[in-house]
């Protein structure tokens, strides 16, 4: 009886790809820090789609919570055949209007979590036939954002892990995927502290949250490389390719800088 672990899976695009993955009948443990929200969820698809859940709330921003869902894991002898590290957030605004620590655990959520968390679960994914790990990255990989610096470069970061660990498992049973997304319908923008006027610009163009999920799923057992969703973010990603740097630079700057 195999489990997917899915990390920031409260609220967003990860709640999103907990029911998608219930709906295939997959069994699902649940990792955020929102336990009453956790717990809402798990039940709920037990209840609609017969599925087994879990759920571990922790603060990933923890350097040791990695280990310590690693050793739960263990204690309680799950089979864990999909990672869907998903758990992310931004901090927009100018790169000063944060102290250093708060940089910090952006930083420690959107990368060496996600890292740490592979690395501990890699011999547990390898004793099954078949493993997959999904990376949720975003669509400011793909360029510097001013005014959400150190996230875009988080997840620059997190496609380039995923890229160069899907090459060294090629001939293992693991595959490894990262998804892009683009503007999403969810709390991000309000965690990140995005303004009015960022918000506002993404507002007709965002996605929902269940079709962001759906591609992600879909990705994933179609073990692909690589996604952007929806056209227009791909279309966004290709035109960014295009331009000048710094163009690109000066137009992300005049969407998130808040100054
Ligand atoms: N929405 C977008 O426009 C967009 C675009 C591109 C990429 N993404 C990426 O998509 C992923 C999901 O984001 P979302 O849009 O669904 O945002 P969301 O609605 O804010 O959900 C974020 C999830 O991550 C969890 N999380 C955040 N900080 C955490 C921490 N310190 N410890 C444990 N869990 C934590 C949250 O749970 P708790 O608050 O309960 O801890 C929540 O479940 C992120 O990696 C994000 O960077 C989003």
């Amino acid at each position: 009886m195999s489990y997917a672990i899915i990390t920031g899976a409260s609220k967003g695009i990860g709640k999103a790809i907990a029911e998608e993955l219930a709906a295939r009948k997959i069994n699902l443990i649940l990792i955020a820090r929102s336990e009453p929200l956790l717990q809402q969820i798990a039940t709920d698809l037990t209840k609609r789609y017969g599925v087994l859940t879990d759920i571990f709330p922790i603060d990933l921003a923890l350097p040791d919570a990695p280990e310590q869902i690693a050793s739960w894991i263990k204690e309680k002898g799950y089979a864990i055949n999909i990672l869907i590290n998903n758990a992310g957030y931004g901090l927009s605004g100018s790169f000063e209007r944060y102290d250093a620590a708060a940089h910090a655990d952006m930083m420690q959520v959107n990368m060496t979590t996600p890292v740490a968390l592979t690395r501990l679960l890699l011999s547990e994914l390898k004793s099954h036939p078949k493993s997959y790990v999904l990376n949720i990255a975003s669509a400011a990989a793909y360029q510097a954002v001013p005014g959400l610096t150190a996230y875009a470069a988080s997840k620059s970061f997190l496609v380039s892990f995923s890229r160069g660990l899907r090459y060294e498992l090629r001939n293992s049973n693991i595959s490894v995927t990262v998804v892009s997304p683009g503007g999403t319908d969810s709390d991000f923008a309000n965690r990140a502290q995005v303004s009015e006027k960022a918000v506002k610009a993404g507002e007709k163009l965002n996605m929902t949250a269940e079709a962001v999920a759906k591609q992600a799923v879909d990705a994933m057992f179609a073990q692909k490389t690589e996604i952007i969703t929806g056209f227009v973010n791909k279309l966004g990603a290709f035109l960014v390719w295009l331009l000048p740097k710094k163009l690109a630079e000066k137009m992300a700057s005049g969407i998130y800088s808040q100054e």
